[in-house]
């Protein structure tokens, strides 16, 4: 990956910091890990504030900043399809990466959004590329990224593939009801990917690559938040629906348990933590399990501000973002994690 050449503006925890358990490694035998690689993002131009919004629907700049944190949101125009924006964040994540579409064996593209029902919008990204193997999408709301990232890493650690793309794109716009001013101004447009690649570590906490991840779901929830249809660009208009007091309390508690499960897994406490990258929906979510972790705000990644809810492309863009600014460096250990409609929630563990 190619970061950024700014000195990092907070003292990171490096590879030498990792506890000495961690380095007693020499007579394991090489495993094999996902390697970040590159990362990548596309943002649709138009952007609306909270005061244009409060234009059409009940609302004000005061209310959403108060109780989400959210400023502003970027939102597609027609031809700012979920393929189109996956495209480019894909190409963006392959020249970070120094790769092209011949290093690319599988395309796994999250998303709530599709342009069609099938073929799946991967298999599109796939064909505007030129890339061959094999591509399909992940449905898993907004932690779609998360369950990607899994099946991402398993295909790497089998051996069925050595570089994959891994998207998150979501035209969340198209299924919005803009008069509910209860869901409309939550959400907003975009795409992040990144690229994993073949790489080999010892199995320790002090490897490279993707380190763990942790999937759950929870069918019984399943009306606390949905879409009450089809979402393709071309079918009749479905709704987001949302009970956000129940989904918000889910959200704090699973997404702290996840996390708590992903750092006990690979032993770490949470003072190794130097990237917390939740998914985006809500800062007061983000602030109370930055709290739970002992964090401070300056170790925890915030996009919501500038591109609102963008569901299974929050967490990419997050991670395009603090790339973007010199925040990520070389050996750094970031947390992920996610909860959606489902209920889906998970985390994953990277070190850069
Ligand atoms: O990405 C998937 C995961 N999604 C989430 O994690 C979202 C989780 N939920 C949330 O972020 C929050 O629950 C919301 C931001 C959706 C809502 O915040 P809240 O503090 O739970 O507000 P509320 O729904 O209880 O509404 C409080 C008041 C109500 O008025 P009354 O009944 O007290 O008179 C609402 O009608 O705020 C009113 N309200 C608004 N006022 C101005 C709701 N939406 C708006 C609005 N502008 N946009």
């Amino acid at each position: 990956m190619q970061l950024g050449v700014e000195p990092p503006a907070l003292t990171s925890r490096q590879p030498h910091d990792i506890a000495p358990e961690l380095h007693d490694a020499a007579d394991r035998p090489a495993v094999i890990r996902a390697i970040l690689a590159g990362i990548g993002d596309y943002l649709p131009e138009h952007i609306v504030t909270n005061d244009e919004l409060s234009r059409t629907v009940a609302t004000n700049d005061q209310w959403i900043r108060e109780r989400t944190g959210i400023r502003q949101r970027h939102i597609a125009q027609p031809h700012e399809t979920c393929a189109f924006m996956a495209t480019r964040a894909a190409q963006a994540a392959l020249a970070n990466a120094g790769a092209t579409a011949g290093d690319v064996d599988a395309i796994i593209l999250a998303t709530a959004t599709p342009d069609q029902a099938f073929p799946a919008t991967a298999v599109r990204v796939q064909a505007a590329l030129g890339a061959r193997g094999f591509a399909f999408d992940v449905s898993a709301a907004c932690s779609g990224f998360i369950y990607a990232l899994s099946v991402a890493d398993a295909f790497i650690r089998t051996g069925q593939a050595r570089g994959v793309l891994v998207i998150g794109s979501e035209v969340y716009s198209r299924i919005l009801n803009w008069q509910d001013r209860g869901t409309c101004v939550l959400f907003g447009d975009g795409a992040g990917a990144v690229f994993l690649r073949r790489g080999e570590g010892n199995g320790t906490g002090a490897d490279t690559g993707l380190l763990s991840t942790h999937l759950h779901s929870d069918g019984a929830y399943g009306d606390i938040l949905y879409v009450d249809g089809a979402t393709g660009r071309h079918d009749k208009p479905a709704h987001l629906v949302m009970n956000g007091k129940e989904v918000f309390r889910h959200a704090v508690t699973h997404m702290s348990e996840t996390i708590d499960e992903a750092l006990a897994a690979n032993g770490f406490d949470h003072s190794a933590i130097d990237w917390l990258i939740p998914h985006q929906a809500n800062m007061r979510i983000v602030d109370a399990i930055g709290k739970r972790l002992h964090l401070s705000a300056e170790h925890v990644v915030v996009t919501l501000d500038q591109h609102a809810n963008t569901s299974a492309a929050s967490i990419p863009l997050a991670l395009s973002v603090a790339q973007a600014d010199g925040r990520l460096q070389p050996g750094q250990l970031l947390l992920l994690a996610a909860l959606g409609g489902g209920l889906t929630w998970g985390s994953a563990i990277i070190r850069l």
